[in-house]
């Protein structure tokens, strides 16, 4: 079967190759922890489940929603980005749904690249800043995120040529994969380029919800200027632990929200409007389960930091999301260790190579899973690489 050019243009699914790993594992009879992607172990709360249920009851819900969204999602949206961020957004003009922020993210590449065009993409990253302007026909271009530069994009470094062709500029904070929280004039700093280069920000706010240390994440948006040349994308998958029901909002310039509006309406058919409804529920009602989560994060971080700490690992401790992201001991590179643990113990961690060339040298440990097996796993690691 003859399949798209553009399908070669992308390597396979990072997930992919893990999840075809562990499986060959398993099929040995092995019992394989897998540390490796992140999707919350706790079931959505229940005042989210109920609403679904109530609005599922509904035959007003059963028929073909519209990409536009229920005023209901788009103000709920709206109420929530005031009260948690203190930000305005029209309800009318300023949010559209998005069937979780990797859809998002994938077409707004679609709607903003032609060929030739570029997409700046942190490196390392989330896999769909790269693989998403690769498939619309584009090219990301790499941008490094160091720790010396507390993972703050070194926008300096992108070339002039680069500068001309680039559509969109990629940022996440609280960042996958390195864990990092915004650092500070990170976002003026877009805001100035955006304007000198003529781009859109796409701010994805996947862990906005999932801090510790009393650290609260600011919005792309509450920046000065902002709104003028970007947009946020903001999920409920790892706040809310909502991953399976693919909800997000895309929220901020009017303009972008329209052009990704027409886009879809030739793509998708939009979000279930009683998941909409109980999106509304999780924005209105979940603060407390969002909390409580980001309480037990913050205890596995613990775990996770101690544990690597007692086995020679320099980690640093983030303040926000779902992973641990650490250097790999001397002697090793990100896969040659990753492969080390999973031999030697039967776990499965990330090897930061795979987020980006500047993630070599790390890996990542997803913190959703439950404690005991976090704690078998952190002890299966210090028994079999020392410590
Ligand atoms: C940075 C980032 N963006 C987006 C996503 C996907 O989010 P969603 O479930 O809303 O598609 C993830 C999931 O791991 C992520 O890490």
């Amino acid at each position: 079967m003859r399949h798209a050019q553009r399908l070669e243009r992308i390597p396979p699914y990072l997930f992919a190759e893990l999840e075809r790993k562990i499986s060959a594992k398993r099929e040995q009879g092995v019992d394989v922890i897998s540390l490796g992607i992140g999707d919350p172990d706790t079931p959505t709360p229940d005042v989210v489940v109920e609403a679904l249920r109530g609005a599922a009851g509904d035959p007003g819900t059963h028929q073909y929603p519209s990409n536009r969204g229920r005023a209901e999602f788009r103000e709920g949206v709206a109420s929530f980005y005031s009260r948690r961020f203190g930000v305005e957004l029209d309800p009318g003009t300023e949010v559209v749904p998005a069937l979780g922020a990797k859809e998002c993210v994938f077409n707004l590449n679609l709607a903003f690249l032609d060929p030739g065009d570029a997409a700046l993409a942190s490196d390392p990253g989330y896999p769909v800043y790269t693989g998403g302007p690769l498939l619309a026909g584009g090219d990301p271009v790499l941008v490094p995120l160091r720790p010396e530069r507390d993972f703050a994009p070194d926008l300096e470094a992108v070339s002039a040529a680069d500068r001309e062709r680039a559509r969109l500029l990629f940022l996440n904070y609280p960042n996958n994969p390195t864990g990092a929280v915004a650092p500070d004039g990170v976002f003026e700093e877009a805001v100035a380029f955006a304007r000198a280069n003529d781009l859109l920000v796409v701010h994805d706010a996947s862990y906005t919800e999932v801090t510790f240390d009393g650290y609260r994440a600011p919005s792309f948006l509450e920046t000065p200027g902002a709104k003028e040349v970007g947009v946020e994308i903001f999920s409920l998958s790892k706040g809310y632990n909502m991953t399976g029901w693919r909800t997000a909002a895309m929220v901020g310039n009017a303009e972008a929200v329209a052009s990704y509006w027409r886009l879809k309406t030739n793509i998708d058919s939009g979000m279930f409007e009683a998941v909409q409804l109980a999106a509304v529920a999780a924005l209105e009602q979940g603060d407390e389960v969002a909390h409580e989560m980001s309480r037990i994060y913050e205890r596995r971080r613990d775990l996770v930091v101690d544990a690597l700490r007692a086995i020679g690992v320099a980690v640093v401790p983030p303040r926000g999301t779902i992973y641990i992201w650490a250097p790999v001991p001397e002697g090793y590179d990100s896969a040659s260790y990753c492969e080390q643990v999973l031999q030697e113990s039967a776990v499965v961690i990330s090897p930061g190579s795979s987020y980006g060339p500047n993630g070599e040298g790390f890996f990542r440990i997803s913190l959703t899973i439950a404690d005991e097996r976090l704690e078998e796993a952190l002890e299966r690691m210090r028994s079999s690489l020392g410590g």
